[in-house]
């Protein structure tokens, strides 16, 4: 079912708003995520999508109906929220039944959509047991089931695996993925896990401050962010940023990040932009994930002058943790930097090394207003 929103707006009483206008189409047995901060919004477009939020102003439409004025009930849809309220006194069995005995379906459906539900999620053993002797990853995936069974148009879940412990949640994701791979319903999901949000969605909204920011797969809100906000929200460690400027205003633009001082180098990359939409200042920010960040032992032109602080080990990759004597000018967002670097290397502290980036592995924001650089 394809799901519509035109300049979605919410606002709680007097006070700023919630939604500032969302505008979004959402295809039919997509999973798609809304991924941001917490406040941002998330959760109050979910439950405007479901009809538990009026709108204050805009359109919602499902499958082609208007529903903006239309009650939850006669929605069709089918959510799931962080704090899943199963009935303590009952089987997990009639649990995942309850939906379907108020719905009219005969008994020998309720039994058969039980089986298999309960196959799809793995509570083959569980079904005669109570919540109270469930697992927290058991009692999420029956919630799951409850709303599954229902077999509804459309899917959205609110943060369903937050107060999962991390190795849990990563095994239930991989269940709602091939849940979602054998159903194709559309989803509609809430996190401000970016990691989940990569794993798990056809495509991802960014949301900040009750705006969309970019839509886009989990390939392209990584590698091409709309803004800096993006770039930083998405990928962990997250991006590198420096203050850099455009040089050569002629056929052969380059962007330049100069060290503080003499003998300290300067990052450079040759660009291809319209020059239309370059800052008049010449002033840019440069981003680089630490994944492209490379380090070297030695000078050269193009290289920048950095020193070793510490080593992170995290298995199969680690990452030098930099820091540019003097240069707090050139990185904005906080005092370090970081560069992936082999599982087995070891750097002292204290090592002087000499970055430089991946190829054209980089991007540009405007200085200003953060909004990404790309060619006119
Ligand atoms: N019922 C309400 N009355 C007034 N303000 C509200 C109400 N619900 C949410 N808000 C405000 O609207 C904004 C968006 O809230 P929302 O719950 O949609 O955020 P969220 O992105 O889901 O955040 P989180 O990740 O913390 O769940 C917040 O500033 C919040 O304080
Ligand atoms: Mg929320």
């Amino acid at each position: 079912m394809t799901i519509v929103l035109t300049d979605v707006v919410k606002t709680y009483g007097a006070q700023t708003p919630a939604v500032r206008g969302i505008t979004l189409e959402i295809q039919d047995g997509e999973f798609f995520t809304l991924l941001g901060p917490s406040g941002c919004g998330k959760t109050t477009t979910l439950r405007m999508i479901a009809g538990l939020e009026s709108v204050t102003s805009g359109a919602i439409v499902l499958r082609g109906r208007d529903v903006t004025d239309v009650p939850a009930r006669d929605r069709d849809v089918a959510m799931v929220f962080q704090s899943y309220a199963l009935y303590p006194h009952m089987t997990v069995r009639d649990n995942l039944g309850l939906n379907l005995q108020v719905r009219r379906i005969s008994k020998k459906e309720v039994r058969e959509r039980i089986e298999q539900v309960a196959r799809m999620l793995q509570l083959e053993g569980l079904l005669d047991r109570k919540p109270g002797q469930l697992s927290g990853g058991q009692r999420q995936r029956v919630a799951l089931g409850r709303a599954v069974i229902r077999r509804p148009n459309v899917f959205l879940m609110d943060e369903p695996l937050s107060n999962l412990d991390l190795k849990l949640r990563e095994e239930t994701r991989t269940e709602l993925k091939k849940l979602h791979e054998s159903l194709r319903i559309t989803t509609v999901y809430v996190t401000h896990d970016q990691s989940e949000a990569l794993v798990l969605s056809d495509r991802i909204g960014v949301m900040n401050d009750g705006e969309l920011l970019q839509v886009g797969n989990p390939h392209e809100v990584y590698s091409r962010p709309a803004d800096v906000f993006v770039a930083r929200f998405i990928g962990s460690p997250s991006i590198n940023i420096f203050a850099g400027s455009i040089r050569g205003n002629g056929a052969k633009p380059a962007v330049e990040v100069v060290g503080p001082g003499d003998g300290t180098g300067a990052l450079t990359r040759p660009i291809d932009l319209g020059w239309t939409v370059t800052p008049p200042s010449g002033q840019v920010l440069l981003g680089v994930r630490p994944e492209d960040l490379v380090i070297h032992r030695s000078a050269a032109p193009d290289r920048l002058r950095a020193v070793v602080e510490f080593v992170q080990p995290m298995g199969s990759v680690s990452y030098a943790v930099l820091r540019i004597p003097d240069g707090d000018g050139l990185l904005p967002d906080r005092e370090h930097i970081m560069a992936a670097i082999g599982p087995d290397e070891t750097i002292p502290h204290g090592t002087v090394v000499w970055l430089d980036i991946r190829g054209d592995r980089f991007c540009l924001f405007n200085s200003q207003s953060g909004m990404a650089l790309t060619k006119a």
